[in-house]
């Protein structure tokens, strides 16, 4: 598969954030078409070690060719990035990368089931050798479920009319093309969607759920700490609020000096301790116009960088 092309997004903002050297470990969890990959191993020559893996084994395929100038360089394996912990060494990296969501390939392969502007399969697993996929969500959850899927993860107001819709519709056939869920979703719309498709929540949403990207993203950041050495960052690239409030949220606990039980900060009830790491940057940084202009696919993405503290 020679046309598996995705440019990476804030690619010098990466750089900039891991500041690759040659005796350093990197890992990049999002591999894709492993452009942060080849750019990494590049800035790193000629001895940085870099650590991949992604969901999709055509993915790892494709950034092993991609690699290739750089063998012997790297480990790459096909899995989520909620399990590095089991196979890189803790507190033995420089630095993690994760670029959230999915790729051009995965979005422009009809077959992958990703886009509602292809007539495809209802699959959208990122791992092809899960057994879930969408269609079976669609076809198989309770309607309360699919609505609470719609609302939680794609902010779908309609997430209620939308999952009762679906649910009739699906007794009378089985829900398994792209076209014909986004085409259901379409008629429920009139008048909307003239500046967003009327199906791109729904589609985020399931998309989502059926590969559990906010458990796998909640284990990822905290098993990413972890690979860390001291000094070494973590640095996410997010594509949608879900996920970065998530990150953000991850970054804030994780830089306080003190924990607190109960679900309620007390500050007589704070228990001291010394916080794991630190903010590079306060704000999220964000592409710039230059980039936007060449990589419309750019638009939502927002980098958070931060560093891990030494254990006192
Ligand atoms: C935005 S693309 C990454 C692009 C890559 N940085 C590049 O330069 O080409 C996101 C990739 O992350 C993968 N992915 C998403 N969630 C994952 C997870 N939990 N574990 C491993 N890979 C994941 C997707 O399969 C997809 O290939």
């Amino acid at each position: 598969m020679s046309d598996f092309v995705h440019k990476p997004v804030l690619a010098a903002e990466v750089l900039a954030a891991l500041k690759p050297t040659s005796a350093g470990c990197y890992v990049d969890g999002t591999l894709g078409g492993a452009g942060h990959a080849a750019a990494i191993l590049a800035t790193s020559s000629p001895t940085g070690w870099l650590f991949g893996c992604d969901r999709d084994g055509a993915a790892v395929e494709a950034a092993r060719r991609r690699l290739s100038q750089f063998e012997g360089r790297f480990e790459l394996r096909q899995g989520n990035f909620a399990d590095l912990e089991s196979w890189v060494p803790l507190a033995s990296c420089d630095g993690v990368l994760l670029d959230l969501g999915v790729s051009s390939p995965q979005l422009d392969q009809a077959e992958r089931g990703f886009s509602f502007q292809r007539e495809g399969p209802l699959d959208m697993r990122m791992d092809r050798r899960q057994p879930l996929t969408a269609a079976e969500l669609v076809n198989t959850a309770a309607q309360e479920e699919l609505a609470r899927i719609f609302w939680e993860f794609g902010g779908e107001r309609e997430a209620r009319r939308f999952a009762r819709a679906l649910v009739r519709e699906r007794e009378g056939q089985p829900l398994t093309s792209t076209r014909q869920l986004a085409e259901v979703i379409e008629r429920l719309s009139p008048g909307r969607g003239r500046k967003v498709h009327p199906a791109t929540r729904v589609f985020q949403a399931l998309r989502i759920a059926v590969n559990d990207e906010i458990g796998s993203l909640e284990r990822g950041l905290a098993g990413g700490l972890k690979l860390l050495r001291p000094g070494g960052r973590l640095a996410v690239i997010t594509f949608h609020s879900l996920e970065d409030r998530l990150v953000k949220n991850f970054g804030r606990v994780r830089a306080r000096d003190y924990t607190f039980t109960g679900g309620v900060d007390v500050p007589e009830l704070r228990e001291p301790r010394a916080p794991e790491l630190k903010w590079v940057t306060r704000k999220a940084i964000t592409p710039g116009e230059n980039e936007l202009a060449e990589n419309p696919r750019a638009r939502s993405a927002q980098l958070r960088v931060m560093e891990k503290l030494a254990r006192v």
